[in-house]
């Protein structure tokens, strides 16, 4: 069968490649600058062929490289777990401003936190390629979807997955009610440790 990105799949980890390397390339200057990083883990995936497929069907699309890479906006995905909510709230500027990306959708869920507790800020960028499009540009555009978290939101959000996923749980209220309480705990934490590192920064 032939891929759901079509005559287009190759091109999309090139263009992943090139979007990392602008994170790396902030997060490399931020550091020769300031001595602190923009964020302590990149990671970045192409969504699987059968993601994108199942994705397609249950949102009602046409499985075909239009949905999948014009409908749709998370064929490539990008994740940057930082170590503060600030340098999230950095990246998100970074991100704004650059010039190679253009923002087309963003939800703060960390001001606004999902009622499960799920915390992230998400963006969905369109950025500018030497690739041909599914719009039949030269010079194409390519959306990618980007996460920024912070190490305890990600910790959070992989423990979450995992019960999502998990078929027959018997105490799943409890659960998910421990899950919440988690989510807020970190939450609170998460800006104590904000707080206290604005505290040793400005002691000086
Ligand atoms: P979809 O891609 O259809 O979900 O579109 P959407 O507009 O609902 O996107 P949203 O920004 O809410 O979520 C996109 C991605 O964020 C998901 O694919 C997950 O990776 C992550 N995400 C969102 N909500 C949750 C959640 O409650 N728990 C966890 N673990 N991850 C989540
Ligand atoms: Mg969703």
């Amino acid at each position: 069968m032939e891929s759901i990105y079509g005559e287009y799949k190759d091109y999309l980890p090139l263009i992943m490649e090139n979007i990392c390397k602008i994170f790396r390339e902030f997060n490399d200057r931020r550091y020769k600058e300031t001595g602190c990083k923009a964020y302590e883990h990149l990671s970045c995936r192409i969504k699987a062929e059968e993601s994108m497929r199942e994705k397609c069907r249950r949102k009602g699309l046409e499985e075909s490289p239009y949905s999948a890479l014009h409908e749709l906006k998370d064929a490539i995905g990008i994740r940057a777990v930082c170590g503060f909510v600030d340098d999230i709230y950095a990246l998100v500027d970074f991100i704004k401003y650059s010039d190679k990306c253009e923002v087309v959708k963003e939800k703060d869920y960390i001001k606004h936190a999902k009622s499960n507790g799920y915390r992230s800020y998400h963006m969905i960028i369109n950025f500018k390629t030497k690739f041909p499009d599914v719009d039949g540009n030269e010079n194409g555009n390519y959306f990618a979807e980007i996460q920024l978290r912070t190490i305890a939101m990600d910790s959070w959000a992989s423990l979450e997955h995992q019960m999502k996923y998990k078929k027959n749980i018997s105490n799943q209220e409890l659960i998910e009610s421990e899950l919440k309480r988690c989510a807020d705990e970190l939450a609170a934490c998460d800006i104590s440790m904000q707080t206290i590192r604005s505290l040793i920064r400005n002691g000086d």
